[in-house]
């Protein structure tokens, strides 16, 4: 993914920050299932933690981590989709930041756990290496991390557009004002999340419904 589309990213996110949580509107009831089984495994693992969230969007899985955790400093790239957060009364034990998720040096080395949902499918797989060590490098060794994202359902969010050169894939989206945008969206096997997710980690289990996939591990405890 070039620059450009990495900005062109942003700004899809910064237009559909007001429609965004529609996601999440049961779309039958095995969604419905998957999404409390993601939000029950996510306050299982961050429980009493101080988390480290990237690309919190407009804040909806940082109010359920808030919820149990110590507290949450919940990024962003997308200023709308932060101030979508803003708007929801979120503890006050949650920070929201605004930072590119491929550039988190400033934050504090300290953290206890490792939030990501949905952003995964966002990383081009040739920068996930670069993006799991720089997130893990905010993280204390033994830190918790829950990922989650989406598994390929077809016919569901925009055509799925072949894989390029570099094996990532692109989802054609439309926004309620017609608008239409490539965006950057890959999906991976099970196979493809524990290859990706175990250098350096321990404990790690992945897991993958009709709708989503969760990943939980600990990061290495000798670095
Ligand atoms: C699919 S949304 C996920 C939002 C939230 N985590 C959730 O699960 O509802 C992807 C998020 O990635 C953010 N994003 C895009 N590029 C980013 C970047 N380079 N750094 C940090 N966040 C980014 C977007 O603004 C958007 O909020």
């Amino acid at each position: 993914m070039t620059a450009l589309e990495e900005a062109n990213l942003r700004r899809y996110y910064d237009q559909r920050a007001p429609e965004y949580e529609q996601i999440y509107l049961p779309r039958d009831q095995q969604h419905a299932c998957e999404l409390g089984e993601l939000s029950r495994e996510l306050r299982e693992a961050l429980r009493g933690r101080h988390v480290l969230e990237v690309a919190c969007g407009t804040g909806y899985w940082t109010a359920c981590a808030a919820g149990v955790a110590l507290r949450v400093t919940a990024t962003d790239a997308s200023l709308a989709m932060l101030a979508e957060a803003r708007e929801k009364p979120l503890p006050a034990n949650v920070e929201l930041l605004a930072r590119d998720a491929y550039d988190l040096h400033d934050l504090p080395s300290d953290f206890d756990g490792g939030l990501a949902t949905f952003w995964l499918s966002h990383v081009p797989r040739a920068r996930l290496r670069a993006f799991l060590d720089g997130f893990h490098a905010r993280l204390v060794a033994g830190a918790v991390v829950y990922l989650a994202d989406n598994v390929y359902v077809p016919g569901v969010g925009g055509e799925l557009l072949p894989a390029d050169r570099a094996g990532d894939t692109y989802k054609v989206r439309r926004l309620t004002d017609g608008g239409r945008h490539r965006v950057l969206k890959n999906y991976f096997s099970t196979e493809e999340l524990r290859t990706v997710l175990a250098p350096g980690t321990s404990e790690l289990a992945v897991r993958a419904g009709k709708w989503f996939w969760s990943a939980r591990y600990r990061t290495a405890l000798v670095r």
